[in-house]
């Protein structure tokens, strides 16, 4: 089995879509994350998070998810009141939550081990009782902004049936990995499932058919109606036993280390349990030196001689760039029902969205 989607495919459609400016989608975010209780600070950091999700072309982890960050407070999952807690033994880094937003409790992390790298040349951080904390490879950019290889696990609720079994056991345990270049960071992101839940949710709301591969019915068939796996289904892992194996070790590595424990545990606190390094490649040899080698090798992989003369070979992180540029001018398109279910919230929350 091969990973089928990547943003661009799956995200770029121009049916039933309205083009928002980023700051416009950026506003709208603070406005439903204060009415939900939460601080202007943090309010902002969440919805920078879920806007630069859309601008790098991840609609999956942008403001679809308000309506269900808004259930977490209403299930007491998120305090978004509360402040996440961070203490420090040498160069580890253990933030706790305190069950608040899990973006402001990965931000506290990141800039914790940033920092700490600095003077003891690696440094690793867990994070646990957060929310979700949203498009994991947005740390390893912010890491591989301050010059620092930035490798970041997470596990998450179990939505992933093992190679070969019937039922949920994994989450959809994703991996980002970021190297400093010259120019754009290399930064590889994605879930180890065959698709990231949230593009299932997208083709859910626009009843699209998803490729063959990405998920089974409650019965074990495979499926390519989105619905079937809300229907007591499962995600599959991507790349057969490969994809399979780097999920078990991230649930158990991410899940056991952080404290929130592996989501196939009663133990499990819900939400992301992270484990985030940072590396200073100072530490190890001259920065010009590493620099130099990553910028002259990912210039080779890129320049590599295309099969399709109009597809050249990409480097990991491409794609999002790419996205950036696009969106940055022309807005970010977002499907009427989805706007649909965020402009609901607000109603229900009783507050105006920003024209
Ligand atoms: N917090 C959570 O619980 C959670 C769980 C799962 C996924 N996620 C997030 O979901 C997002 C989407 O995950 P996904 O699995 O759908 O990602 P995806 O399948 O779209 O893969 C994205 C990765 O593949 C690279 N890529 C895509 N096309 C490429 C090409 N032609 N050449 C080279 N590289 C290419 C991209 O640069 C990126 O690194 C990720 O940002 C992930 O962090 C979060």
């Amino acid at each position: 089995m091969t990973k089928q989607s990547s943003a661009a495919d799956v995200n770029d459609r121009q049916q039933d879509v309205r083009y928002f400016p980023a700051q416009q989608l950026h506003e709208c975010a603070v406005v439903i994350l204060k009415a939900l209780g939460t601080p202007s600070d943090e309010a902002a950091i969440v919805a920078e998070s879920l806007v630069s999700a859309h601008l790098a072309g991840h609609d999956s982890h942008g403001l679809i998810r308000l309506p269900e960050y808004a259930s977490f407070v209403e299930r007491g999952l998120v305090n978004p009141a509360a402040r996440p807690a961070v203490s420090t033994t040498g160069a580890a880094v253990a933030v706790d939550g305190n069950q608040a937003w899990g973006q402001v409790a990965m931000r506290l992390a990141t800039d914790h081990i940033a920092t700490t790298a600095e003077t003891f040349g690696v440094s690793g951080a867990t994070a646990r009782n957060c929310g979700h904390v949203g498009r994991i490879g947005e740390y390893a950019e912010r890491l591989a902004g301050a010059g620092l290889i930035g490798l970041i696990i997470c596990n998450a609720d179990p939505t992933v049936a093992p190679m070969g079994g019937r039922e949920r056991r994994l989450g959809t345990n994703p991996i980002a990995i970021g190297v400093p270049n010259e120019r754009e960071p290399v930064i590889l992101d994605f879930a180890s499932s065959a698709v990231a839940e949230g593009k299932l949710r997208i083709a859910r709301a626009t009843g699209r058919a998803i490729p063959p591969g990405l998920i089974q019915d409650e019965h074990g068939h495979p499926s390519t109606n989105a619905t079937d796996f809300y229907d007591g289904g499962a995600l599959l892992p991507f790349g057969g036993h490969k994809g399979y194996g780097l999920s078990v070790m991230i649930e158990l590595i991410a899940g056991a280390l952080s404290g929130n424990h592996p989501s196939c545990l009663p133990s499990y606190k819900g939400g992301n349990g992270v484990v985030a390094i940072a590396i200073r490649p100072s530490a190890f040899n001259s920065y010009e030196a590493f620099l130099d080698d990553v910028s002259r090798a990912a210039t080779l992989v890129r320049g590599t001689p295309p099969l399709q003369a109009d597809s050249p070979v990409l480097l990991p992180g491409d794609p999002e760039h790419a996205m950036r540029i696009r969106r940055g001018g022309q807005g970010i398109p977002i499907e009427q029902q989805i706007w649909a279910s965020i402009q609901a919230l607000a109603d229900q929350l009783g507050v105006q969205l920003p024209d």
